[in-house]
């Protein structure tokens, strides 16, 4: 357990904001977390994973916990599939990686996804039509309050578009320690009907693709599109795409019949974000070193060292002008600290 006073942490958010605390532990198992848990001083403290879906918005006047539990194995096997156990702390990109390697195949369409195992679940990451829920099978969490270990099933989690029971209900009350997946082996489900990945992988005459040509190709399409944090500040996608009742959605079609959008079932319809963000011509714009992002107007960047007070306000301002234009309200995706 390594314990650390006004300790800085730019390098452990995705937007490297310049923000710190008066007391910082990072602790690499479980019993250091039980133990930290239970220490007055780390009373109401931020729980940090890699920090990159998160916003600091002002320096931080609460204790800070990095779990930085590490550890990757296989736990259950057989000729058709392998149940993995990965600690919180292990980085999401490196595990898609180490699966790869052993041939084993699912999170292929998720390569190259900031951030860390233990984070994965909480905002159900999703990528190229594959979302983390997937392959889950269970989490261990440790809560806050008695520092109870719990075992979380699939059901248990309410998993849903960027969305889990441990960002509502449980928010704030669970740590989640290790992550359990199933992986497929031999036999793989290939997911490469998403609009840009199937094109991509046409083009290289990959008709038949196999768990690497899509992590390679979905690799491809991100270094492209997305800047990695530590050239450019940014937390990947900062708003969720919205959801709106089909009512809605047609007076908007009327109104922009060039509007890309996505059925979800009868009643609601999926709309990106970013179209909407970049048709209110904030799409490369940059005001001081806040905007967002040339290619991938979904992202907000921070250009060098724009303060985390700064990049809200440039947020609200794209979430003020959308609102007017198309009377849609973009959610955060990213985890805002205030
Ligand atoms: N679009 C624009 N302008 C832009 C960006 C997008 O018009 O600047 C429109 C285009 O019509 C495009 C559509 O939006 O076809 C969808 O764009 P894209 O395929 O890039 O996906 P996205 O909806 O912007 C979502 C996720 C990403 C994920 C990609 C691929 C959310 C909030 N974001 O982005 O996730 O990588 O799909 O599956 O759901 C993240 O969560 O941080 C993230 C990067």
């Amino acid at each position: 357990m390594i314990l650390k006073h006004d300790f800085s942490l730019k390098e452990y958010n995705g937007f490297g904001v310049e923000t710190s605390t008066k007391l910082f532990c990072r602790v690499t198992n479980s019993t250091d977390l039980q133990k930290i848990l239970a220490d007055s001083r780390f009373e109401d403290a931020i729980i940090l994973g890699g920090g990159t879906n998160t916003l600091f918005v002002r320096t931080i006047n609460k204790p800070v916990i990095k779990v930085d539990i590490g550890g990757i194995r296989i736990i259950e096997e057989d000729n058709k599939s392998a149940t993995i156990s990965v600690g919180a702390g292990v980085d999401w990109h490196y595990l898609v990686m180490w699966c790869l390697e052993r041939n084993l195949g699912g999170l292929e369409n998720l390569s190259l996804i900031p951030g860390n195992a233990g984070t994965a679940p909480i905002q159900n990451i999703g990528a190229y039509g594959v979302e983390l829920k997937d392959l889950f099978v269970n989490c261990v969490a440790i809560n806050v309050e008695d520092r109870a270990s719990r075992v979380f099933h699939y059901d248990d989690c309410e998993f849903g578009y960027r969305d889990s029971i441990f960002k509502n209900q449980y928010k704030g009350k669970y740590v989640i320690t290790t992550l359990r997946l199933i992986l497929h082996k031999n036999i793989y489900n290939i997911h490469s009907e998403y609009g840009t990945l199937q094109q991509l992988l046409n083009d290289q005459n990959l008709l038949k693709p196999t768990i690497h040509d899509v992590a390679r190709t979905v690799i491809q399409i991100r270094k492209e599109k997305l800047p990695h944090p530590k050239t450019l500040g940014n937390c990947g996608s900062f708003f969720k795409n919205p959801v709106i009742n089909r009512p809605e959605f047609e007076l908007l079609q009327n109104k922009f019949p060039n509007i890309p959008f996505y059925s979800l079932n009868n009643n609601l319809v999926k709309v990106p974000a970013g179209w909407l963000i970049e048709q209110a011509g904030f799409k490369g714009h940059r005001k001081g070193d806040t905007g967002m992002h040339v290619h991938q107007a979904l992202v907000l960047v921070n250009y060098n060292s724009a303060t985390g007070n700064e990049l809200w306000t440039y947020a609200k301002e794209v979430q003020r002008k959308v609102k007017k234009l198309f009377h849609v309200h973009l959610e955060p995706e990213v985890n805002i600290v205030f």
